[in-house]
């Protein structure tokens, strides 16, 4: 019997699509020119900064935690950069005569912040939330490429809606689990900031992990694909309404 109501309940949800569809639509014709914007185009090209930072050094060589800089990314939606206090808490001692570093000593002189040029971008009309990404276990690598390889910070993703749209479709595929979880020691949230402790300590990766740390698509191995799924129930997950427009647009 419920074949009898199918085609009824997919009109309904046709026209709860359409309806959900125009407040997009809208944003879209006044958000065109935005989309088409360098940082929206711009992917794997390093973009000029006024001071030459490197992740590749901070992050990775010397091994300082992204939240250090990076205070927000796991309780809210935006990451947010660092004020040039967090930078001299070092360099008002190291390097103190670097040239590369004369934007920095001048921002701090004079009381005003550095403009650093965005890489990463959604338009207005996209709501995107770290938080949520983070909390379940999902890699800054796996949306902003190899962090921990780069000197000048480049786009990793191209933020198209289809590009999101294939992972809410079916996270799992990209929920993996390292022992440490497995076993309870960490939570998933902390995978995500121990893939570059591991790194920067040398310690041995897993298959995920290398694929993530050199910036190589992820696939994630059948075995921990089934793993995946069943740590998306753990975690609650629910993915059937994950591609309703509204999640993203509202
Ligand atoms: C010592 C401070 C510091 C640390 C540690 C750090 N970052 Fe950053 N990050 C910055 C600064 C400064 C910028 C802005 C300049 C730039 O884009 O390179 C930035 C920019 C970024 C951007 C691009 C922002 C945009 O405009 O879209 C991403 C993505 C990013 N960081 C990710 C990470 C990740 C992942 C880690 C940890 C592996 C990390 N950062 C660790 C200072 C830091
Ligand atoms: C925990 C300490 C620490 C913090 C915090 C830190 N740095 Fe550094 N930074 C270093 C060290 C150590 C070096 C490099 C020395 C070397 O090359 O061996 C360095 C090097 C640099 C260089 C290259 C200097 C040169 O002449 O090659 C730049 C540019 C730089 N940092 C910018 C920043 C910015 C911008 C911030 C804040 C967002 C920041 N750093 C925060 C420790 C730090
Ligand atoms: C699911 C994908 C995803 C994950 C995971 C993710 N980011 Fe982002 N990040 C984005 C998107 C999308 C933007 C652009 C947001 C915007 O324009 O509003 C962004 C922007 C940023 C920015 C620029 C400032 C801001 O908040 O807009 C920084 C810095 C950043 N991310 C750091 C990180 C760090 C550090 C991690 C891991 C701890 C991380 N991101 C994990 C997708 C992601
Ligand atoms: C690699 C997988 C992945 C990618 C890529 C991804 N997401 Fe998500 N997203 C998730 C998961 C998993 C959740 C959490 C679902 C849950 O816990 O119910 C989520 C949840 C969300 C939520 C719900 C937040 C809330 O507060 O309810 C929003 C909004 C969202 N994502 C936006 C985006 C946007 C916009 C993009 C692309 C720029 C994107 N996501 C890319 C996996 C992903
Ligand atoms: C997981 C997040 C997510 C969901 C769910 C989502 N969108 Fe989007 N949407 C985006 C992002 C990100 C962009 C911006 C793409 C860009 O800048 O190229 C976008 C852009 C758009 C645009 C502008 C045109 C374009 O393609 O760039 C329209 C129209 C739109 N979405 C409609 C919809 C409709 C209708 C639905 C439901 C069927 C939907 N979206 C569901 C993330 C999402």
């Amino acid at each position: 019997m419920p074949q009898t109501f199918k085609p009824a309940a997919n009109t309904i949800a046709t026209v709860s699509l359409f309806a959900g569809a125009a407040v997009p639509f809208i944003a879209f014709l006044t958000g065109s020119t935005m989309t088409n914007s360098p940082y929206n185009t711009k992917q794997f090209v390093p973009i000029d900064q006024p001071a030459p930072f490197s992740h590749k050094h901070h992050a990775y060589e010397l091994g300082i935690d992204c939240r250090f800089c990076h205070a927000t990314v796991e309780e809210g939606a935006v990451a947010g950069v660092p004020a040039t206090e967090v930078c001299m808490t070092c360099h008002s001692q190291i390097w103190t005569n670097s040239p590369n570093l004369e934007a920095v000593r001048k921002s701090w002189e004079t009381g005003t912040s550095l403009q650093w040029n965005k890489v990463n971008h959604v338009p207005d009309f996209v709501y995107f939330n770290h938080s949520i990404h983070v909390n379940r276990g999902i890699s800054c690598n796996n949306c902003h490429g190899a962090v921990n390889k780069m000197e000048l910070t480049w786009k990793g993703q191209s933020f198209k809606m289809s590009w999101c749209l294939q992972c809410h479709e079916d996270p799992s595929k990209y929920l993996f689990e390292t022992e440490a979880v497995k076993s309870g020691t960490i939570s998933p949230r902390e995978q995500v900031f121990d893939l570059y402790r591991k790194l920067s300590s040398g310690k041995k990766l897993t298959e995920v992990e290398y694929q993530l740390a050199e910036g190589l698509p992820q696939v994630v191995p059948s075995d921990d694909v089934h793993a995946g799924v069943a740590a998306m129930k753990e975690r609650g997950i629910n993915v059937t309404q994950l591609k309703d427009c509204y999640v993203c647009h509202h």
